[in-house]
C-alpha cells in the first residue's frame, strides 16, 4: 500500500507551501492517493480549492482517494464544501446524512471547465457568499439617490474578481495548449473577523507560459512572470488581435488586485514554484513545492467592499491604444 501523505494542519493561504507540497505528493504519489489528515485543523477556501483540485486530478488519473484520520469538525466541514465527492474516508467520524445549514457563509467548493460558465458563477458565488452576511437584506429597496441596495454594493466588487479570475483561468492555459484546464473555487464570509476570503485554482499552464514572449519579462522565472502579470495593461494576447473581440485589454488581475486593497485586504498568488503576496512577501514556495497552473486567494474586508467604485479602479487606457482604437 502506498505511503499515506500527511495532510498540514493549516491548509492555507498563509501556509501556502506546506499544503502545495502536500497535494503535489499526492499528485504525483504511485498507486492509490492515501492522505492522513489526522494533524489538519483548519482549511481556507485556497486550501479546499487546492485540494478539491487535487482530489479531482487524482481521481482523473484513475487512482483512488483515501482520506483517514478526520476529526468530526473538520470532516462535517469538508463534508459540506463538497471536497469529498469520490473519495472514501477510512477510519474517519461518519459522514453526516443531511447537510447542515449553517448560516456562517459556507459557499460550496465548484469546479468549471468551460468558459460558458464563467458569468453564471460568478455571479451565483457573490451572491451566495454576500447572501450569507448577517443583516445583509438582499431584498431590501435600493437607496433613492443611487439605485444601488447594500447588497448590490457588497455583490458587485466580488463578483467583478470572481469572473476576471475564472476568465482567466479558462482562456489562457486553453490557448496555450491547456485544452483540458479546469478551474475550482471557493468562498467564505467569516463573521468573527469580518472577512471574505476566496480562493480560485486552476490545473492549466501557469502564468509563465503564457507570458514568456512578452517584451516586459526580464527573466524567465515564474516569480518575475506574477510580479509581469499584475502590472496594468499587461496581456499575453493585448498587442495580436486589435480587431478581434477576443483581444484582452491586461487589466483583470491589477484591478482584482486593487479591489481587494482598496478594501484593506490582498492577493495571494502562487503559479509553477513562485509565491508572491500583494501585501508584500514573495519568493519560491519551501519545500521545493511547485503548483502547475495559477492558485489565487484573496482576502478583503466586508466593511470596505460598499465604498469599492471598481470602475474608477481599471487602469486608464494608455495613449496609443486610445489613438488606434479613435481611428478604427
Ligand atoms: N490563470 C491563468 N493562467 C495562465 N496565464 C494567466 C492566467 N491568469 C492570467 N494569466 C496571464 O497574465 C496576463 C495578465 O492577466 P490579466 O487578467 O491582467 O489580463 P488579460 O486576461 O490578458 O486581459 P483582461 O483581463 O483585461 O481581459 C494574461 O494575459 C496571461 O498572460
Ligand atoms: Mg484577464
Amino acid at each position: 500500500m502506498p505511503e499515506p501523505v500527511c495532510l498540514p494542519a493549516y491548509l492555507s493561504a498563509r501556509s501556502a507551501s506546506e499544503s502545495i507540497a502536500a497535494c503535489g505528493g499526492l499528485i504525483s504519489a504511485i498507486g492509490d492517493a492515501n492522505v492522513d489528515a489526522r494533524r489538519l485543523r483548519f482549511a481556507d477556501p485556497f486550501g479546499l480549492a487546492l485540494l478539491g483540485a487535487t482530489f479531482h486530478m487524482v481521481r482523473q488519473q484513475g487512482r483512488a482517494v483515501r482520506v483517514c484520520g478526520l476529526s468530526a469538525e473538520m470532516s462535517g466541514y469538508l463534508e459540506r464544501m463538497d471536497v469529498f465527492e469520490g473519495v472514501e474516508l477510512v477510519d474517519c467520524v461518519p459522514r453526516q446524512n443531511q447537510r447542515q445549514n449553517r448560516g456562517d457563509a459556507l459557499v460550496e467548493l465548484t469546479r468549471l471547465d468551460s468558459q460558458r460558465g464563467v458569468d453564471d458563477a460568478a455571479f451565483r458565488l457573490a451572491h451566495a457568499v454576500v447572501g450569507h452576511i448577517p443583516g445583509i437584506d438582499p431584498n431590501e429597496p435600493p437607496d433613492e439617490m443611487s439605485g444601488f441596495t447594500a447588497f448590490d454594493r457588497l455583490v458587485e466588487p466580488i463578483q467583478y474578481a470572481l469572473s476576471e479570475l475564472l476568465e482567466n483561468a479558462m482562456t489562457h492555459a486553453r490557448r496555450h495548449g491547456y485544452a483540458n484546464a479546469c478551474v475550482w473555487v471557493a468562498c467564505q464570509y467569516y463573521p468573527k473577523n469580518d472577512m471574505i476570503r476566496l480562493g480560485v485554482v486552476d490545473n492549466g499552464c501557469g502564468l509563465l507560459a503564457t507570458l514568456r514572449c512578452h517584451p516586459e519579462l526580464r527573466h524567465e522565472r515564474h516569480l518575475d512572470a506574477i510580479l509581469t502579470a499584475l502590472k496594468p495593461r499587461i496581456s499575453c494576447n493585448r498587442d495580436l488581435r486589435l480587431n478581434s473581440d477576443s483581444v484582452n485589454q491586461g487589466v483583470g488581475l491589477t484591478t482584482t488586485c486593487r479591489i481587494a486593497e482598496h478594501a484593506g485586504g490582498h492577493l495571494v498568488i502562487v503559479s509553477g514554484n513562485a509565491i508572491h503576496d500583494t501585501s508584500g512577501r514573495s519568493g519560491l514556495l519551501a519545500d521545493g513545492a511547485t503548483w502547475q497552473g495559477v492558485a489565487i486567494a484573496i482576502e478583503c474586508r466586508r466593511d470596505l467592499l460598499p465604498t469599492i467604485r471598481f470602475r474608477e479602479l481599471l487602469p486608464p487606457l494608455d495613449a496609443q491604444l486610445a489613438v488606434r482604437l479613435r481611428f478604427e
